[in-house]
């Protein structure tokens, strides 16, 4: 049993006592107000959170696979259309795209950045193909200069799955601002989160803004006159108020989880059996979470095993850490395929065996981070013999 504090994976409790009062105050003038959803505080979050993204529309919606949804259905992507994605992401994006009565499309990721590997992608285009969809996963962008050229090349359509990566940016760009749309969850462990459930598309394009407007209220431009099908996706003024206080400290609260990166890196550096995560050089990087791979250097299953055994550890001292995600999409039920077998895309389903995520947040402090990386050190050493592991500069692995 340990005497020292628990460390969850993520504490929001720490980031309230910041912004709380301000966040009161305005959830009472709301509530007093009588007006609920889709009123100024809506309209000026997507204004900022659109100017953030470096692009100039923003719609929100009622959360981040609705984004996802709406952003595909505004492209007019349905039955018979096919999407390119990773299967190493949550199940929202790929579900996003099969409720619109499309098909997913997998292409396997960089085991370095977990992104979606953009020199695969060509082979899985097809006539049916629509859309690419990269998701920037744990906050690192995908690679969107070559993601956006084969686009161009093929004449499709990216809709960016920004869920993880608000803040980020990629050659001084913005994720966000490289596609067509870019959908943003959120979700309250998010980098930017809400007191519930709420999401928001970005875009460039003022007739797909448009668009997004009507398809998110029941296919109405004007009240009661329906030109089209739509759904309720509206966002309440009490979310928008609460992501509007919280807005001003994220680009403070994302450097701060830079440090704390910085910190786990320096603690963490040549630990027997622990593959650090790696930032491409273009990359400004969000850190919505701190994923390490956990290696034995031999199989997928002795891989797996020393994982989850590290985290059972690391709880029972303390510990808070998470898998995500643990099982690829291809090897999902939703979305079986005769296609998508073991073996279809082994970069992911290495990965699920090995991803680890660790406590990250921007309060975080380098004394929480020292002790987290010396319980780590002294579960595996008594778990893995160093002569068995081999080294992550010889794990192949291009930084795309
Ligand atoms: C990569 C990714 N895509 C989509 C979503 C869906 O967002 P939401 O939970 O707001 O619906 C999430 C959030 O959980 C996510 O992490």
């Amino acid at each position: 049993m340990t005497t020292n504090p628990s460390i969850p994976i993520l504490d929001l409790k720490e980031q309230y006592k910041q912004v709380g009062n301000s966040i009161e105050s305005k959830v009472i003038e709301i509530l007093r107000s009588g007006h609920y959803i889709l009123g100024k505080y809506g309209a000026e979050l997507e204004e900022e959170v659109a100017a953030f993204c470096g692009v100039r529309f923003g719609v929100a919606v009622a959360n981040g696979t609705d984004a996802l949804i709406l952003a595909l259905w505004s492209l007019d992507i349905g039955p018979g259309d096919e999407v390119i994605t990773p299967p190493f992401t949550f199940a929202a994006t790929a579900e996003a795209i099969a409720l619109r009565g499309a098909k997913p499309v997998f292409v396997d990721v960089d085991p370095i950045t977990f992104n979606i590997r953009p020199d695969l992608i060509e082979a899985a285009i097809t006539e049916r193909t629509k859309a690419i969809l990269p998701v920037h996963l744990y906050g690192q962008p995908a690679n969107m200069e070559a993601i956006c050229a084969i686009a161009e090349k093929h004449g499709l359509r990216i809709v960016e799955d920004n869920a993880q990566g608000i803040g980020a940016s990629r050659k001084g760009h913005p994720t966000g601002s490289w596609g067509d749309l870019a959908c943003i969850s959120f979700y309250p462990t998010k980098n930017l989160g809400a007191a519930g459930d709420a999401g928001m598309i970005v875009t460039d394009n003022e007739d797909l803004a448009r668009r997004l407007k009507v398809l998110r209220a029941h296919g109405s431009a004007v009240r009661y006159f329906h030109d089209e099908l739509g759904v309720n996706s509206r966002l309440d003024e009490i979310q928008a108020a609460v992501l509007l206080t919280k807005l001003p400290f994220l680009r403070q609260w994302n450097s701060q989880r830079n440090t704390v990166a910085r910190w786990y890196e320096e603690c963490l550096r040549n630990t027997p059996g622990i593959i650090l995560p790696v930032i491409n050089a273009d990359n400004v990087h969000a850190w919505h979470q701190y994923t390490v791979r956990v290696t034995t250097g031999g199989t997928i299953e002795a891989d797996k095993q020393l994982r989850d055994e590290l985290a059972k550890e690391l709880n029972a001292r303390g510990i808070g850490s998470m898998c995500y995600y643990p099982v690829p999409l291809h090897l999902q039920q939703a979305f079986a395929d005769e296609r998508y077998t073991v073996g279809a895309f082994p970069v992911s389903e290495q990965l699920a065996a090995q991803v680890l995520s660790l406590p990250m947040y921007p309060e975080l402090a380098y004394g929480q981070v020292m002790r987290i990386s010396k319980e780590i050190k002294a579960i595996l050493a008594n778990k893995i013999s160093a002569s068995a592991y081999v080294s992550p500069s010889v794990m192949t692995g291009v930084v795309p």
